[in-house]
């Protein structure tokens, strides 16, 4: 199976005395269609979420707010990564195993999503994870 690398980069801020101001296109900023959003937000500091990888989606991670940690694996590296800027996105393939953990109490956590909800799309089992996505 493919194994494409998460990447985390910066899409910088418009400011003026005003503010500022982020901007996401689709299918220019991050490299897919977005067919999907979700945002995670008002969760406990203890909880770890995720736990899964997916078939066919890919994702853009943003912390819009506060700040929260995203651990991956994708068979061929382990990472943690610190989202603490709205103008973070980490972008994740469908081989990237993720938990998202450390949610500062004003976290609000967006994701854009390659495509529509699906619980087919997801692989929930680590074992299953390594079938599938194991060389
Ligand atoms: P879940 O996948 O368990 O979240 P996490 O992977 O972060 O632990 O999602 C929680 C619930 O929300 C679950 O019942 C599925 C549902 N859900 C949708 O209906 N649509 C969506 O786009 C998402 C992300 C979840």
């Amino acid at each position: 199976m493919r194994s494409q690398e998460s990447e985390l980069i910066n899409i910088g801020e418009l400011g003026d005395e005003r503010g500022l101001l982020s901007v996401i296109e689709s299918s220019k900023t991050i490299p897919f269609e977005i067919n999907r959003v979700f945002y995670i937000y008002e969760t406990k500091t203890s909880v770890r979420r995720g736990f899964h990888a997916h078939y066919k989606t890919r994702q853009a991670l943003i912390c819009v707010s506060g700040n929260c940690k995203v651990y991956l694996d994708n068979l061929i590296r382990k990472k943690d990564i610190t989202l603490d800027s709205p103008t973070k996105i980490l972008l994740l393939e469908p081989n990237d195993w993720h938990e998202m953990y450390d949610f500062s109490p004003d976290c609000v956590l967006l994701v854009l999503a390659s495509h529509l909800y699906d619980s087919e799309d997801y692989i929930r089992d680590y074992k299953l994870f390594v079938e599938v996505y194991g060389s």
